[in-house]
């Protein structure tokens, strides 16, 4: 895992919002979708800008606890009228930041600390507890940061607290254990009402309960999977601590979306534009399984910029869904004439979104849909962070080039009849829906591909023949990696965060036989990443780089010579273009 950037550094400049209502994010969505808070038990996080807020919602998640996630400054008493409780919210987290409590780091709503839920703040969640109820937080001489012991008293030997805080206590390791801290702030004085239970290696507080209310603080960060019994820690919280039933599963997921999605459409048609990527298929699974299939209608665009064999890979795999009405629209004339003599990466990528939009228009029109009908999208929870939308809006990732919106979803928008089935689910759990509908795993454990396809990957003009070659020797690389394991079994392709071939527009000179020959120059990319925002050069044994070497230049004549990516992002990016 990649070292955190501290937490209350001076240096991080995060833009913390006016006072927000979160509208955009999962109270917006409740209404949209009518899924109703009080189902679902809820963990609610607030987020204060740390890099791992993410992580805490996934641990949760992982173990069956449902988390939504809001701005930390979130206006909760006007976003739930009827209070937190009566809303399914079972307890609240504060996050972590890169803030410091007495210089600009924003406070949650007074709602948090009137509504009786148990509240766990984890580091600067901690001390914005500590200050909001009267204690003191200083800068520390030095900061606490990575692994650090933490001694917690024998049994029976500290002061009793709350018995929301000792359901807590009860999950913590046995003796000490070592945390993982980031800070450079500290508790000096505890806020009335509070004990100190677990102490750091430094002397510091690390872990802290009130003795009346259901309130629990750690200056560590049980998220971070370096941290000795996190998982257990966090699920102490959620289960011991608020009581959460713990029914998150993609099982339940099918379920509320049935009811859901029928209440919200009726018997309008619902269109889905198909990528082949993970999210659309995922999408068009969920939605064929709990919607009449002749009510889902289903358009793919095939630009001719698409790996081998994908258009059929497309198809196979929706019919197997119960597909019944899949248009696809087979434009790889339209897009080459589009790109023809066009070498500039960003007016490729403006050439054939604006073909795109024409085509979407022309297409959808063709077939025959009324004018009211659904589209619907496949949005994940993170795509609704990283859009800036506004759930946990302290992340600042923001993907510019990806979905840009068309007219068609501009105005389904405006309409109010777009809707986004998978949108309270992370990737991976979008995956595991996936594979309970029946989504082959090929598609399931698919890397990404980029919007504008082979464009990107074949620097320079994009033509047929360049498109034919590095879709032969992208799908051997492919196989290759699909077929070799790594020392742990799994096959390179699964261990890989995404990897693809570039033709690059160079011809280098070689041998074939006894004659001189000019070949194109392939370059290998393959990155180890967690979410694409940075990202490492894959480490393959070198090995395998010869042996998949020689097969391309053996199999694909055009291809005189292979080279591998070795640049991490950042300098590079992932794409070449
Ligand atoms: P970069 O190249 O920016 O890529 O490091 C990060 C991730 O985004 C994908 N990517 C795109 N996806 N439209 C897309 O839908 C695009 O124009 C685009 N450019 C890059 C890339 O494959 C990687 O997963």
């Amino acid at each position: 895992m990649p070292a955190l950037p501290p937490c209350n550094s001076v240096s991080s400049v995060v833009n913390f919002p006016e006072k927000s209502i979160f509208a955009g994010s999962f109270l917006d969505r409740a209404a949209r979708f009518g899924v109703q808070f009080g189902r679902m038990d809820t963990i609610l996080i607030l987020d204060f800008g740390s890099q791992t807020t993410q992580l805490i919602a996934r641990r949760l998640r992982d173990m069956g606890a449902y988390t939504e996630i809001a701005p930390g400054d979130a206006d909760l008493s006007r976003a739930f009228p009827s209070g937190l409780g009566a809303a399914g919210i079972k307890g609240i987290i504060l996050s972590g930041s890169p803030e410091s409590v007495y210089d600009e780091g924003a406070a949650p709503d007074r709602a948090v600390y009137d509504c009786g839920l148990p509240l766990l703040g984890i580091c600067y969640g901690l001390q914005r507890m500590t200050a909001d109820m009267g204690g003191a937080v200083e800068a520390l001489p030095a900061r606490e940061y990575g692994r650090i012991g933490v001694s917690m008293p024998p049994p029976g030997s500290r002061r009793p607290v709350s018995e929301a805080g000792e359901r807590f206590l009860a999950g913590f390791p046995a003796g000490d254990f070592a945390a993982w801290m980031s800070h450079g702030d500290t508790i000096t004085k505890l806020a009335p009402g509070f004990a100190q239970v677990g102490t750091s290696a430094s002397g510091f507080p690390a872990v802290v309960a009130h003795e009346s209310r259901p309130w629990v603080g750690l200056q560590f960060h049980p998220e971070v999977t370096h941290c000795e019994g996190g998982p257990e820690i966090l699920g102490a919280f959620a289960f011991g601590a608020c009581l959460c039933e713990g029914g998150w599963t993609m099982r339940r997921y099918v379920d509320e979306s049935r009811d859901a999605l029928r209440a919200r459409v009726g018997e309008k048609p619902v269109l889905l534009l198909i990528s082949g990527g993970v999210d659309s298929t995922v999408a068009g699974a969920l939605l064929l399984s709990v919607l009449p299939r002749d009510q889902v209608r289903l358009l793919y665009v095939d630009t001719g910029l698409m790996r081998k064999g994908e258009t059929e890979n497309v198809r196979a795999a929706l019919e197997k869904l119960g597909a019944a009405h899949l248009r696809v629209a087979l434009c790889e004339d339209e897009f080459l004439s589009a790109l023809s003599g066009l070498s500039d990466p960003e007016e490729k990528r403006k050439a054939i979104g604006d073909l795109f939009i024409k085509i979407q228009e022309r297409e959808v029109a063709l077939m025959g849909l009324p004018a009211d009908c659904f589209l619907a999208q496949g949005t994940l929870y993170t795509d609704l962070i990283e859009s800036g939308k506004g759930v946990g809006k302290k992340a600042r990732l923001i993907k510019s080039h990806h979905n840009v919106a068309s007219p068609l979803v501009e105005a389904k928008r405006r309409a109010g009849l777009i809707i986004e089935p998978l949108d309270r689910l992370y990737k991976d759990e979008a995956r595991a829906l996936g594979r309970l509908l029946g989504v082959g795993e090929e598609v399931v454990g698919r890397h990404p591909f980029p919007g504008p396809g082979l464009a990107v990957r074949v620097p320079g003009e994009v033509t047929k023949e360049r498109c034919d070659v590095l879709r032969e020797a992208d799908a051997i690389y492919m196989e290759e990696l699909k077929r070799r394991k790594t020392a742990g079994g799994r096959s390179l392709y699964d261990d890989i965060w995404q990897a693809f071939a570039v033709l690059l527009p160079v011809r280098s000179v070689g041998v074939a036989g006894d004659l001189r020959k000019y070949g194109w120059v392939l370059a290998l990319r393959a990155v180890a990443s967690a979410d694409g925002m940075s990202a490492d050069a894959y480490p393959f044994e070198a090995r395998d780089l010869l042996e998949i070497s020689a097969r391309i230049t053996n199999e694909v004549p055009e291809i005189g010579r292979v080279v591998y990516d070795i640049s991490s992002k950042p300098p590079a990016t992932i794409e070449w273009e």
